[in-house]
């Protein structure tokens, strides 16, 4: 890109000020305004900084800056990006402090030259160049999108959802710590969501914001919203407050996917039962869509109906149907194949009914591998997030398979 951005320093120190102009020099496709002050000295003008600039750059002078971040996020809402510079030891609480506040990045000064140029490059970038978005070498990724879409309410796609996840990390070693790959998991039954309670999670608000300050949810502000579960999962709860299914864009889901696809290995999405608009954005770009049903005429003429309606926006559909509740029966087969006839596809992964292992998990707000991990839904699950991921490999390994 040869598009000159934009950097605005404010600081009232000259080693800070040197530093900073020889790593704007070294990038070369910068330009620099230097305001001598601090946050508060610059009087109310660092909002206007912030709103004219790719970047404002400022030095943490005192405690203080935390509520002039806060203004000055009310005052421009999500747009411009802000670092900190500290020279002094900050604390792991005034860290969350300030980020919760707006600050996207924290460095420590002094930083070596390169790697200060690097956060500029990185946090200067506009949220509008986002396919090209910045990861740190060797952490690109190009994760596989998973959508978990219920049939009815109650049919277990939350369960799936978070269970699957936890799965497809694909965890090894002694004790089984360690995971193999990053996984997501974003609650977007935004007014039903569950995911939060089953997992024991304080709910986050970045669903909330992002509806209401319109943003454009790029890495930064996946850095704010994701919260960290003890399994490893990531996950990006529904909002605890109420807020209409239609409160974001498609765009915005679009954005949201795009950008969780270049952090993570694996993004499983838990989507609410009724039909929006932005559903089609999942639709279109997802890498599979996994439809929760159970196996009686009225849920199979509703999957059928999704199916439909989903084909609207997609003709080669990745949807592949788990039947949730049931054991596959053996005398089934009439039955199963007219429904698999009318869904043009086969009813292709099982999940028995296992309500007191369900229960266990979802009293203790544990995973299924925490809480009953030889229960049959637990290896159900497991089993199916083994096919996934092998059939991920193969198809990575150019031994593109199609899926039964
Ligand atoms: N395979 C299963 N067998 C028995 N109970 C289940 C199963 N899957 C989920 N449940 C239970 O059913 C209820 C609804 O599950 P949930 O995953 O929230 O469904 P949904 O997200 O489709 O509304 C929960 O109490 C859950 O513990
Ligand atoms: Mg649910």
């Amino acid at each position: 890109m040869t598009e000159v951005r934009s950097v605005v320093l404010i600081a009232d120190d000259d080693a800070m000020k040197t530093a900073v102009g020889k790593a704007i020099d070294h990038l070369g496709d910068m330009s620099l305004e230097v305001r001598t002050g601090t946050l508060s000295s610059v009087n109310g003008a660092a909002a206007q900084f912030l709103n004219d600039h790719d970047l404002l750059i400022f030095r943490l002078s005192d405690d203080a800056d935390t509520d002039l971040v806060s203004q000055m996020r009310r005052q421009v809402s999500a747009s411009g990006t802000l670092m900190a510079l500290s020279d002094r030891d900050i604390s792991l609480s005034e860290m969350r402090a300030l980020k919760k506040s707006g600050v996207d990045e924290i460095l420590p000064f002094p930083i070596g030259r390169d790697e200060l140029a690097e956060q500029i490059q990185r946090l200067a970038t506009p949220r509008s160049m986002l396919p090209t978005l910045y990861s740190q070498p060797g952490t690109r990724r190009l994760g596989q999108v998973i959508g978990v879409c219920p049939v009815r309410g109650g049919i277990g796609a939350s369960t799936l959802a978070v269970n699957l996840a936890d799965q497809l990390q694909g965890r090894t070693g002694t004790f089984r710590k360690r995971n193999r790959n990053r996984v997501a998991v974003v609650d977007l039954d935004i007014q039903f969501g569950t995911i939060a309670t089953e997992l024991d999670l304080a709910p986050s608000a970045g669903l909330f914001k992002m509806a209401r300050d319109r943003v454009r949810p790029d890495r930064t502000f996946l850095e704010q919203c994701l919260v960290k579960h003890a399994s490893g999962l990531e996950v990006l709860t529904a909002p605890d407050e109420f807020m209409p299914l239609d409160a974001f864009s498609r765009e915005q889901i679009a954005t949201l996917i795009e950008t969780l696809r270049q952090e993570f290995d694996y993004v499983v999405l838990d989507l609410p039962r009724t039909l929006v608009d932005w559903l089609g954005a999942i639709v279109s770009s997802c890498d599979r869509m996994l439809m929760v049903t159970d196996s009686t005429v009225p849920s199979i003429r509703q999957a059928y109906r999704l199916i439909d309606f989903f084909s609207q926006e997609r003709l080669e559909l990745p949807v592949e149907i788990v039947v949730s509740h049931e054991k596959k029966k053996i005398f089934g087969a009439a039955h199963y194949a007219e429904a698999e006839k009318l869904l043009g596809r086969k009813l292709r992964h099982w999940l028995p009914h296992d309500p007191h292992n369900a229960r266990i998990a979802l009293d203790r707000g544990q995973l299924l591998s925490q809480a009953a991990r030889g229960s049959g839904l637990s290896k159900a699950i497991r089993h199916l997030g083994r096919k996934i991921m092998q059939e991920t490999q193969s198809v990575a390994l150019g031994h593109a398979h199609k899926a039964a």
